[in-house]
């Protein structure tokens, strides 16, 4: 898959070894930044991952901050972006299963690398149910 993958400071580390792992399993990963460990705004990072997304150059995003909340609030507000933001892996294969999302977000200060992976093979393996769940992830765009 083609993934664009960012962080702020928080995630710096984690992103770093996320990277590694995605290019072993074979994804191609592009990555917005940050790059280093000096403090920044998850907003501009996360604006940038979502609107790539959103243009259809990426199958997907994957977004870190300390928590993963600054970054879901802030690719949320990009139209067409349904980021989730999964510390656990039933919510990962879920986010993709009933909401059809398209960016991942993560929090490196909640979790280890080690789950973050697994959370990332979850998210990428599942896949959209669609039916009676693509009728609420229509409804999901505020009029
Ligand atoms: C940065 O200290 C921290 O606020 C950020 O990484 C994130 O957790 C925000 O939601």
């Amino acid at each position: 898959m083609r993934i664009a993958i960012g962080s702020d400071h928080g995630g710096f580390q984690a992103k770093a070894e996320i990277i590694r792992f995605l290019q072993q399993e074979q994804h191609a990963v592009d990555d917005f930044g940050t790059h280093s460990a000096e403090s920044c705004d998850y907003p501009d990072i996360a604006h940038k991952v979502a609107e790539a997304v959103a243009a259809g150059t990426y199958d997907c995003g994957i977004l870190i901050c300390g928590t993963g909340i600054g970054v879901s609030i802030a690719a949320n507000k990009v139209p067409g972006i349904r980021a989730a933001l999964c510390n656990d892996t039933y919510s990962a294969r879920m986010a993709r299963a009933h909401n059809n999302s398209n960016v991942l977000c993560m929090g490196a200060r909640v979790l280890g690398v080690g789950l973050m992976e697994d959370i990332v093979r979850a998210y990428l393996a599942g896949e959209f149910e669609g039916g009676r769940h693509q009728r609420r992830v229509d409804k999901i765009e505020y009029k």
